[in-house]
């Protein structure tokens, strides 16, 4: 029995099967995350738990070299190839693609002089360093809370901590957004945002409204894009009993005087028709308006922010919109940035997406570390909508508690697979069109018509086909206009 002393741990060798089971148990339950490569960095196995910290599936691991995992991004830096490099026991911080962060160390088992094996153990410090961030930051708004209360001063960063939950601005861009919204809220200037669709103007002007002294009105939403010509005035101005045929009995009160006391959101402002512009340029000026078949004012104060994703400026120069409303309405311009430009922002929306999903659906499925890299290499022509459209579709076609990682869903071969992929070939308008030696322009609004036409018979409503599409609401409304096209009601 002499020869256990030559072993720290008597049962190491020889192994009898209780014993063995009893190492496994320990390396199973631990909090620690063990992780065996031999000589080469060939992965020989892991315990469970490393499978969740990085992201990756035990046979996934197990047929991967460490120096694989590390040029993949699932762990950066490795600790065994620190272990190669210096022959020594070596420890770090990691970074996975699964956003963890993790302390690990790693030592060498040696044979003959040769390494054999590197042996590393991890600890997930996230959730530690979550605790600590929240802490940092409940210390900084108590210090905040003093010095407020001293001084009045408004705090810089810390003016975010209003921001709605929802919200997530990450990036240095987006904070700087979200202060200049912040301090320009309690005023009554108009803002004008623009940007490409899907990138929040309508999220952050709600926001704004929210931070404004008029938070308890109403705040009102207008698709300028998504109102027909003929219902405009009256939509916009409210109108009398007996105003025209049709008209409901009681008189109707239009969208500027419903946003007495709140904030008028002007969405798709380009859109809004010349003649419209004209009396909106004048309730501006007067703070009254008139409803239709009516003869007296009556007294409107509503804030007003106005969006776009078209090129103002331009329609003023080509003399689609007016220069003195553009004047007016161009007070405190706020671009909000295309998410190709801002990706520190897409992890935070991604995770918030995926929360959302998780709860709305009842399962937690976490995201495979594949899809995060593509997530974050994705150009997202889109934006935010485009990435939460995806989320959605890449959680319900996952059978599993994880997204991703197989074939199922990929951005490269596009989002909308299904409705613009494989499913629908060329229509035969566009095959035509390109035959009958049209311009390629002519091609394309042929083949947009064609998608259109084929989702006209599949989605219950202009909503849902923007949704299916990426793009606005509005946007469908008007192609759909102009290739004379509607939605089918058999649903
Ligand atoms: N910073 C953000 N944090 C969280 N969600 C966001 C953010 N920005 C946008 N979103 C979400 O993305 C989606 C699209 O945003 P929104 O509708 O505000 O875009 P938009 O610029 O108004 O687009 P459009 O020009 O098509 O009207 C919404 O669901 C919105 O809540
Ligand atoms: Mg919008």
């Amino acid at each position: 029995m002499n020869q256990v002393s030559d072993y720290p741990l008597k049962w190491v060798k020889p192994m009898s099967h209780i014993d063995a089971e009893v190492l496994k148990t320990i390396i199973e339950t631990a909090h620690d995350h063990f992780f065996v490569v031999d000589g080469d960095g060939r992965v020989i196995d892991v315990s469970p738990g490393a499978v969740a910290v990085y992201g990756l599936s035990r046979e996934e691991l197990c047929q991967s070299t460490v120096y694989e995992l590390a040029e993949r991004g699932v762990l950066k830096p490795s600790v065994s190839l620190e272990v190669f490099r210096t022959g020594k026991p070596a420890q770090l911080m990691q970074q996975t693609a699964t956003g963890r962060r993790v302390i690990a160390q790693a030592h060498p088992v040696y044979v003959n002089g040769r390494i054999e094996r590197v042996v590393s153990r991890s600890m997930d410090l996230t959730d530690l360093q979550w605790l600590q961030d929240e802490y940092s930051l409940l210390q900084r708004r108590f210090s905040e809370h003093l010095k407020r209360t001293n001084a009045h001063s408004i705090g810089d960063d810390m003016a975010l901590d209003s921001l709605d939950h929802k919200l997530q601005v990450r990036s240095q861009l987006m904070r700087e957004i979200a202060l200049l919204l912040k301090r320009v809220a309690p005023t009554d200037a108009t803002v004008l945002m623009l940007g490409e669709s899907g990138v929040g103007k309508t999220a952050f002007a709600r926001q704004l409204h929210r931070w404004s002294e008029r938070r308890d009105g109403p705040f009102i939403d207008v698709n300028c894009g998504a109102i027909p010509d003929s219902l405009f005035e009256s939509e916009m101005f409210g109108y009398q009993p007996g105003a025209f045929s049709g008209a409901a009995r009681q008189g109707k009160a239009g969208m500027l005087e419903q946003a007495h006391k709140g904030t008028l959101f002007l969405d798709e402002i380009g859109e809004l028709p010349l003649p419209m512009q004209t009396k909106l340029l004048k309730v501006i000026q007067d703070g009254t308006l008139t409803r239709l078949g009516d003869t007296r004012s009556r007294r409107v104060d509503f804030r007003l922010v106005v969006a776009t994703n078209h090129d103002l400026a331009g329609q003023v120069e080509q003399g689609a919109f007016r220069l003195d409303l553009y004047y007016r309405l161009n007070v405190i311009p706020v671009t909000l940035p295309p998410l190709r430009e801002r990706r520190e922002d897409i992890p935070g929306l991604a995770e918030l997406q995926l929360k959302r999903l998780n709860d709305r659906y009842g399962q937690e499925k976490m995201l495979h570390s594949t899809v995060w890299a593509e997530l974050m290499s994705h150009d997202w022509p889109g934006n935010v909508r485009e990435l939460e459209n995806w989320m959605e579709r890449a959680w319900l076609s996952s059978a599993g508690d994880m997204i991703g990682g197989d074939a199922q869903v990929t951005l490269a071969n596009g989002a909308n697979r299904g409705i613009l992929g494989e499913d629908a070939p060329l229509s035969a308008e566009a095959a035509t069109a390109i035959d009958g030696g049209k311009t390629l322009r002519q091609a394309m609004q042929a083949y947009e018509r064609g998608i259109l036409a084929r989702l006209c018979d599949r989605v219950p409503s202009t909503y849902a086909m923007a949704e299916t599409l990426g793009i606005s609401q509005p946007s469908v409304v008007r192609k759909l206009a102009k290739y004379g096209l509607s939605v089918s009601q058999r649903k």
